[in-house]
């Protein structure tokens, strides 16, 4: 017979006899005649309830089963006179497939998220993190989705390079040299290592993106990427996947219409094809993701330059522990307050100073500022980087100079300003970021399966 998965039969408008199911019991009660198992088996947020009467053969094995352990059942799918549930199995076969023992982790109905991050790896058999993970399945698909539909290509770029797209360091090294080959070195030559030179873990695959979108027009990369920033926050984590889509002939408002297009698309889809899960988040994780949700829906994303809010902030009457003067970099004190408490919906943020940006963005007219965005979203912070690339190649070069980066590595991203350059645009979404949105998730390390954070590689 064929296995039919719990989501599957949930939605059956009439039974069609037996069935049967496989999954883990969530929790077994036991009766003077029957036992009631609730079966999971991660199709979906539901259980299915079972049924096995003291007649069947091995009902005193079936005694002995607790939550953790794994069933194969095979019965009739009959409807159930349980209140919440339209279905259950009335089984004529129990099948202990591993029984758990009592020291399995999860026998309570609810344990921190703390803890659960301590056994990341049983953490999805519980109810909020197997919504959770489903979710980021289906976000992934939609993504996809909604690149298709736009007529978008799908890129992966290499996630070891040569080059550090953002300018900030903070990159990860790849070596294949053992250490005790570089101690007797004394100092590191790059020119014996496995590429021949300096090479780490992509911060960002934009370069590589940027390229493509010169030759097929509108890309995207999803994948992941690394930073070795030892920011120990809720929003960070040091392996995270960014969704970057590039766009030819497309200026910094385009890019701004495309992201807000984007997130509303991504978000009904959440909204309409996962009603289940979300409405776990909806009623246990978040009060007030409903709300914001229907903001983000619903409403116009603001859109003010840096320089507009740099006044904004200073007249607020606000206490910052960060002053703010034209040209510091923004906190995520002054970023919540300008989307939670000033906007109150998603805010573009543009215009930024060139000198805390990097040296890919388009130089304004004003010769101060640069054609960056930033998506600030009320209880994230930032979701959304990106910016109007600098096309013009004397410009680009300048700034590169200015910031003392090493021209040679970049001669291929220089050729494309060379060689037929237009006015492109694009941004980087962070996935997790994203996930905390519509999860009300607060702690980037529940969104992602085995978090990666600084002094952490368990798993
Ligand atoms: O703003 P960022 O650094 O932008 C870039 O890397 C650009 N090259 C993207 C582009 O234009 N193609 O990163 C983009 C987004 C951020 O807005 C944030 O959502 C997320 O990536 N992000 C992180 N998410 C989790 N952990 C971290 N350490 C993150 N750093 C950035
Ligand atoms: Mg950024």
């Amino acid at each position: 017979m064929k296995r039919t998965k719990i989501n599957a039969l949930l939605i059956l408008e009439q039974s069609p006899g037996d069935v049967l199911v496989k999954g883990w019991v969530r929790t077994k009660r036991d009766s003077k005649d029957f036992s009631f198992m609730e079966v999971n088996d991660g199709s979906c947020l539901s259980n299915i309830q079972v049924i096995a009467d003291k007649d069947l053969i091995n009902y005193p094995d079936i005694g002995t089963i607790i939550t953790g352990s794994s069933v194969s059942i095979m019965g009739t799918l009959a409807e159930s006179p349980g209140k919440g549930q339209k279905w259950e199995v009335k089984a004529k076969n129990v099948e202990i497939i591993n029984l758990a023992p009592e020291s399995y982790p999860l026998q309570k109905k609810r344990h921190s998220d703390e803890f659960l991050r301590t056994i990341a790896h049983l953490r999805p058999r519980t109810n909020k993190f197997g919504a959770a993970f489903r979710l980021r399945s289906e976000m992934a698909w939609a993504v996809h989705k909604f690149y298709r539909e736009k007529g978008f290509r799908y890129l992966t770029t290499p996630l070891i390079t040569g080059s550090d797209c953002e300018g900030a360091g903070e990159m990860f090294r790849v070596t294949s040299l053992d250490p005790e080959t570089v101690k007797k070195m004394g100092k590191m030559d790059f020119s014996l290592d496995f590429f021949g030179r300096e090479s780490n873990l992509t911060v960002s695959g934009q370069l590589s993106a940027e390229m493509f979108a010169m030759a097929l027009g509108d890309v995207y990369t999803f994948g992941p990427t690394f930073r070795a920033e030892n920011s120990n926050t809720s929003r960070h984590v040091a392996e995270f996947w960014m969704l970057e889509p590039e766009m030819a002939f497309c200026d910094l408002k385009g890019n701004m219409d495309h992201g807000e297009e984007l997130v509303k698309y991504l978000t009904r889809h959440a909204v309409e094809e996962c009603a289940e899960d979300m409405a776990l988040f909806m009623n246990f994780v978040d009060k007030t993701l409903a709300r914001r949700i229907d903001v983000i829906l619903n409403s116009e994303f603001a859109r003010i330059t840096y320089t507009d809010a740099v006044d904004i902030l200073k007249k607020s009457g606000q206490v910052f522990e960060f002053p703010v003067e034209f040209g510091t970099d923004l906190q995520s004190e002054h970023e919540r307050f300008l989307a939670e408490v000033y906007c109150k919906k998603p805010v573009f943020l543009t215009d930024y100073p060139e000198q805390i940006k990097p040296f890919y963005m388009r130089v304004n007219d004003d010769g101060k500022t640069v054609a960056a965005v930033d998506l600030l979203v009320p209880g994230i912070g930032e979701l959304i980087g990106g910016s109007q690339r600098e096309e013009r190649l004397d410009v680009l070069e300048g700034r590169m100079k200015q910031m003392n980066l090493p021209l040679e590595n970049y001669w291929w991203y220089l050729d494309s300003r060379r060689y037929g350059s237009v006015p492109h645009s694009g941004f980087g979404l962070g996935f997790e970021r994203f996930l905390m949105m519509i999860t009300g998730i607060g702690n980037i390390r529940d969104v992602i399966p085995f978090p990666r954070t600084p002094g952490s590689i368990d798993f």
